[in-house]
């Protein structure tokens, strides 16, 4: 079957997107009673969308902030990071995680992932610890929590304070724990293609009064508490600058989509862990793909669905196998461009590729599917299809061109090879040696053409009949015109 990139006729005929937010009429009427309400910044829906986190999560304080990078700028700033201090984390992650450490004058401390669940390996913290290290960062990977007991155990014999990237992990438990109460500060992200979404947005948790008091301070510009209220009723006009803030404050807008959205977590999980044992199912199937390990001790929350692909089975890169996918009217996307790839960080590391050998290998691989708990049978069946039709394309290419070993005959296929010395040796009497040698070389030329006339064409089962025919039709031809001649 040809692929619709190839000019094939589309598994799909609408796109499908890698993610699609789950906006339904409840958030829409919740957003314009806000917007009717004439209190659209940060306020009472903000506060109660705090208290409702704060809840789920079972955590004494919950703020919410403009986003998840936000809020682990806050979380560095509440600890106490210093220029110079050291900050350690993986360099399989989204820019931001990283970033703020830099923007803190900090140093970002690579440590390499685990293959397994693109996660921090905690054997591998120890050796990166210094008299710098003021705190680990970890990052749960499309909402698989990492190795908490191991970084927790770390983080206490070192003290030093763990700090969570959870940006893909809003529902996600790590054995008897919700993520949001294990590290000393977590931040969730609420961006667009999040599992909770409230379009840009983020939250804090922690159970320390200190550090939460910090951040909701430096996240309204450094203003005494509670500034947000000083266009109220209770509110007072007069206020303090302690410190010198930002601007990371929540609006209540968002907080209307984050209040229900808060409701369908569990059951929007749910969908999103239909998908992906579907997903499963089909693909542990292709000896070219290896599909998302989950630990059994976790709850995983399901935010990407990341297939890795041995693109070395297939005569494609990933680049073209996402355009094909494209074509197919599949969306895809990679997640991540490990951050020691990027020009920033080579300029100011001097990184080379192998200094992380794992996150580059699993980056070269890694293909995210969409994912979102809308999807359809048709949709995942789509998907399934879309991958299944470019992988058999681009596998039956190479395999028939493997077979291009025989050299010395010029012979692209062993297959091809037999069939003519069988139907050339049925007729090789008629002929003198010198005319059987030019028909051999001539119809060996020919196989090799068919071939790979048949590579961009046909799956194999095709491609054997289709050499066959034409070779027939072909040799047929050729004994008819040298019988004539020899008679
Ligand atoms: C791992 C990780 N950390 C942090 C962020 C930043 O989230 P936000 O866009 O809410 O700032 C993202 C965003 O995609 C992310 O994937």
């Amino acid at each position: 079957m040809k692929i619709a990139l190839n000019g094939g006729e589309p598994v799909r005929k609408e796109f499908l997107p890698f993610f699609k937010p789950e906006i339904s009429n409840t958030e829409i009427q919740e957003v314009i009673d806000t917007l009717k309400s004439g209190w659209i910044t940060t306020g009472p829906k903000t506060k109660q969308f705090e208290e409702k986190f704060a809840e789920y999560i079972g955590i004494k304080h919950a703020i919410a902030v403009s986003s998840c990078t936000a809020g682990l700028h806050l979380a560095l700033d509440a600890i106490g990071i210093r220029p110079g201090d050291e900050v350690i984390t993986v360099p399989y992650t989204f820019c931001s995680t990283a970033n703020v450490i830099e923007q803190m004058g900090a140093t970002p401390v690579f440590v390499d992932i685990d293959p397994d669940t693109f996660n921090i390996d905690p054997s591998k913290i120890e050796e990166k610890i210094s008299e710098k290290t003021k705190a680990i960062m970890p990052v749960h990977f499309a909402g698989h929590p990492a190795e908490m007991d191991e970084i927790m155990e770390i983080a206490r014999k070192y003290n030093i304070y763990v700090i969570e990237d959870a940006a893909h992990a809003t529902e996600s438990w790590y054995k008897d724990h919700k993520i949001g109460i294990i590290g000393d500060i977590t931040v969730f992200s609420f961006y667009a293609t999040k599992n909770l979404c409230t379009s840009e947005g983020g939250m804090i948790t922690t159970r320390n009064d200190e550090f939460a008091e910090r951040m909701r301070i430096m996240s309204l510009h450094g203003i005494s508490k509670d500034a947000w209220k000083r266009y109220g009723k209770e509110g007072s006009w007069f206020y303090e600058v302690v410190d010198c803030g930002y601007k990371y404050n929540f609006t209540d807008i968002q907080a209307s989509l984050g209040i229900h959205q808060l409701e369908k977590l569990e059951i929007n999980n749910l969908k999103r862990k239909a998908v992906v044992t579907k997903y499963n199912e089909f693909f542990s199937g292709f000896e070219e793909c290896f599909i998302p390990i989950t630990k059994d001790y976790v709850k995983a929350a399901y935010h990407l669905y990341p297939l890795r692909i041995d693109f070395s089975k297939l005569d494609c890169d990933r680049k073209e196998f996402i355009s094909a996918l494209s074509s197919e009217n599949i969306g895809a996307s990679v997640h991540f461009i490990p951050l020691h790839t990027q020009p920033y960080y080579i300029n100011k590391y001097n990184y080379k590729k192998d200094d992380f050998p794992i996150a580059y290998n699993e980056y070269t691989k890694e293909v995210s599917l969409p994912l979102f708990p809308s999807m359809t049978e048709n949709d995942i069946n789509d998907v399934c299809l879309s991958v299944e039709k470019i992988i058999k394309f681009f596998r039956k290419k190479m395999s028939v061109i493997k077979k291009i070993d025989n050299k010395d005959l010029n012979v692209r296929s062993i297959k091809a090879k037999e069939y003519i010395d069988e139907r050339i040796s049925k007729i090789a009497s008629y002929f003198t040696p010198e005319d059987f040698d030019a028909l051999h070389t001539e119809a060996e030329m020919k196989v090799m053409e068919l071939v790979l006339e048949t590579i961009s064409i046909y799956y194999e089962d095709e491609a054997d009949d289709y050499v066959k025919d034409n070779f027939d039709k072909f040799i047929d031809k050729k004994i008819i015109e040298m019988s004539s001649s020899v008679v």
